[in-house]
């Protein structure tokens, strides 16, 4: 598998996003692949208990029993399914959204309603106030790249009007809000694990509220569990790392791809596939996949990689990204601060010319990310402007914790570049 798949897959965006912006005339194979990780690979170091004794990082595994699928949006319709949601109810979606978290609720069978949200991305409350006709059962708010909603006033909000809160954390597998854990906030939270660990494929459901007992997995099968290992190794071999077992492996991994092509070749058209759509960098929301556990290896490597090391690393990324693009022309971080216990996802970086910086910048190599990038049909400027205008300024850069200290220098560097073209471009 290319890690064109998994960056677009981590990155949450639609199969033409991580290519192509929506004004770009360039399609997603005009660009030539990521020179550096977009998601986090594997590497020795990933198990490393590193600092020694570092502080404990809170994550949404600290809010409640867990059940651990192959993506956030399977959560997101297994937890519409505990919620009890179907026909006739309403979910309320942020207005700033991808596709993934729209698909599993139109499957529900509910009818999802777009909220505004404020230029900070924080959820415009008088517009949840005013959208309540008795049909709202849900309320969905995301904690954006990792920084969380004011998410105590938000469950108040919710008790006060007899919703359900459905967290969505599946940019902030880490952090805290007021003490508590992300994800123990709402009746149920989703997480995309994938998006933070070295993993081909990965979700989860989290309750602090309630029992998850009636939620029962089943194994994907042999093919599944041998395809998503391979494909987490195969992408941490093709950035350099892990490099001897590269090397060990290179007869087995050739061995498989020929029997791969043979099975495929094999199969009968519309034959279910053998790993999520998810994983293969696709947009769509597949039911079938909803009762599937997530692999051994994915579940593995949760339980192994140091999340002390993931938190702070994740941080310093961010705010060396943060320290090298002050001042410069054309564009502002999203956030002003990194607040404690915000363990981000990505850096967002308001840009005023999106296009042309995405263009340039992906031309260069550089792993852009686009979150939001296409928004559901009829969500424009009137259902909330704010959304529209984070959809096409923020571009979002990797700050995970498998970037070397070479690979951040050289895409802060490019980046810093294209802002500064920008400037003498349009001067
Ligand atoms: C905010 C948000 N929620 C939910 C999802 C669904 O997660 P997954 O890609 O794991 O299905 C995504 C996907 O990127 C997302 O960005």
């Amino acid at each position: 598998m290319g890690n064109m798949h998994v960056s677009e897959l981590n990155a949450g965006v639609g199969p033409l996003a991580a290519g192509a912006g929506a004004a770009s005339a360039e399609p997603i194979d005009a660009f030539p692949r990521s020179r550096l990780p977009v998601a986090p690979v594997l590497s020795a170091a990933s198990f490393w208990r590193h600092p020694v004794g570092g502080a404990r990082v809170s994550s949404v595994l600290d809010a409640g029993p867990a059940r651990f699928v192959t993506s956030g949006r399977v959560a997101i319709s297994l937890a519409l399914r505990q919620m009890g949601v179907g026909g006739g109810a309403t979910v309320l979606v942020p207005a700033y959204h991808c596709a993934s978290m729209v698909e599993p609720v139109i499957w529900s069978g509910a009818r999802p309603v777009f909220y505004r949200v404020n230029a900070d991305t924080s959820v415009n409350l008088d517009d949840v106030a005013s959208k309540l006709d008795g049909t709202v059962r849900v309320l969905m708010a995301t904690n954006y790249f990792g920084f969380p909603q004011a998410l105590d006033t938000l469950r108040r909000f919710c008790d006060a009007h007899g919703l359900m809160l459905l967290e969505d954390c599946a940019h902030s597998f880490l952090g805290s809000y007021a003490g508590r854990p992300l994800g123990s906030y709402g009746d149920y939270a989703i997480a995309s694990s994938m998006k933070f660990f070295p993993i081909y494929e990965g979700g989860c459901l989290v309750s602090a509220h309630h029992a998850l007992d009636r939620v029962t997995l089943r194994s994907a099968g042999l093919a599944f569990e041998t395809k998503v290992a391979f494909n987490s190794l195969e992408d941490s071999f093709e950035y350099g790392r892990l490099p001897l077992l590269g090397a060990l492996v290179k007869l087995p991994l050739w061995l498989k791809d020929t029997l791969w092509r043979g099975i495929k070749a094999r199969r009968q058209p519309g034959a279910p596939s053998l790993a999520p759509g998810s994983s293969d960098g696709g947009f769509g929301f597949d039911p079938a996949w909803m009762h599937k556990r997530s692999s051994l290896f994915a579940r593995a490597v949760l339980r192994l990689v140091s999340l002390p090391r993931m938190g702070q690393l994740r941080r310093r990324h961010y705010g060396q990204l943060q320290a090298g693009l002050a001042g410069l022309p054309g564009c502002r971080p999203l956030f002003a601060h990194l607040p404690d216990q915000v363990y981000p996802w990505v850096f967002p970086l308001w840009c005023d010319e999106p296009e042309r910086v995405f263009r340039q910048l992906k031309r260069a190599g550089v792993p852009v990310i686009r979150f939001g990038e296409y928004l559901w049909p009829g969500v424009d400027r009137t259902v909330c402007a704010n959304s529209v205008e984070l959809s096409r300024r923020v571009l979002q850069f990797p700050c995970h914790q498998e970037l070397s200290a070479p690979e951040l220098a050289w895409m802060i560097e490019q980046i810093q570049g294209a802002l500064k073209a920008q400037k003498a471009g349009s001067s």
